[in-house]
């Protein structure tokens, strides 16, 4: 697998492939890689020729209070990760290369209306600093395919939204979300929690579980909500919000059941998101 810092080395490759006639997946990541990335890559491989994955703590996406400077980074075993895995390359650009005017001359992206809502209304600015760094990088790998995570179910939309809306030649496979074997959805940030509060990080999952099982039942949707709340805030969750929504993320009418439900709840200085989706499970 090579590793490529800058645009030109990657072009160059990318040249290469295009002129033997290689479809292109692209998975686009953070870092600090687990098997819930590693299934992306054996994902795109199903689906493309050649498999490029890029690595880049994108700080367009943090806020001013939160994990940016110490968010896990790992380059050596993330390269051996994915060598292992049979990714094909990988992009790892500096700062400089992403924002060649900085990210305060930078030219945003602002995705209207679902960007505002969910995770959107407790990270302003958050989801608009994703859609900017991956139409970047979808120029710069120019893939025929991009595999993204359910587990970041709302980033997946806007994405999807993002795509459609800017005429990007790529398709947007999801992928489903792998899970510890407690249920725990795999995430770089489970590292941050400390004693007991891994233990108790799997209440969101069993949470997501009640919810779906109590909507299937047909009990109003407020009431779920307001209970899943008071459960998480019990086992000592600062929860953000805990909703059941219909798939585009809209709001479910009263009587109708919802598809899928969202947590994003803190614990300690950690903040972790889930989502179960109701039909497939
Ligand atoms: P990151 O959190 O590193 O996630 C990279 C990709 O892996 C995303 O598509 C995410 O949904 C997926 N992923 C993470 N945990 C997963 C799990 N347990 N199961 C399945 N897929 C999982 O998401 C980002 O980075 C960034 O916002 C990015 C899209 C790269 C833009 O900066």
């Amino acid at each position: 697998m090579q590793t490529h810092h800058t645009l030109a080395s990657l072009r160059a490759q990318l040249r290469q492939w295009r002129r033997d006639g290689a479809s292109i997946g692209f998975v686009p990541t953070m870092g600090n890689l687990h098997a819930g990335h590693y299934a992306l890559v054996e994902l795109a491989r199903r689906h493309a020729d050649k498999v490029v994955a890029s690595i880049f703590v994108n700080p367009t996406q943090f806020g001013p209070n939160e994990d940016y400077a110490r968010y896990p980074r790992t380059p050596e075993s993330d390269i051996n990760g994915l060598a292992e895995n049979r990714c094909d390359a990988l992009f790892l650009p500096p700062v400089e290369q992403m924002y060649p005017y900085g990210t305060i001359g930078c030219v945003q992206m602002h995705v209207p209306g679902i960007t505002d809502i969910l995770c959107g209304a407790h990270r302003p600015g958050h989801f608009n600093g994703v859609a900017q760094v991956v139409a970047r990088l979808f120029n710069m790998v120019q893939p025929d395919l991009a595999v993204f995570g359910r587990k970041d179910y709302q980033q997946l939309q806007v994405i999807r939204y993002m795509a459609r809306e800017m005429s990007f030649p790529v398709e947007i496979i999801p992928a489903p979300t792998l899970r510890e074997a407690d249920g725990l959805a795999m995430s770089s940030r489970n590292q941050y929690l400390q004693g007991d509060e891994r233990q108790t990080a799997t209440r969101i999952h069993q949470t997501l579980v009640f919810m779906r099982d109590a909507a299937r039942q047909g009990l109003p949707l407020p009431g779920i909500e307001d209970q899943a709340r008071e459960r998480l805030e019990a086992a000592g969750f600062s929860v953000d919000y805990a909703e059941i929504r219909r798939a585009d993320l809209s709001r479910p009418r009263s009587g109708e059941a919802g598809q899928v439900a969202l947590i994003a709840a803190r614990l300690g200085r950690t903040r972790l998101i889930d989502n179960l989706e109701f039909e497939n499970v």
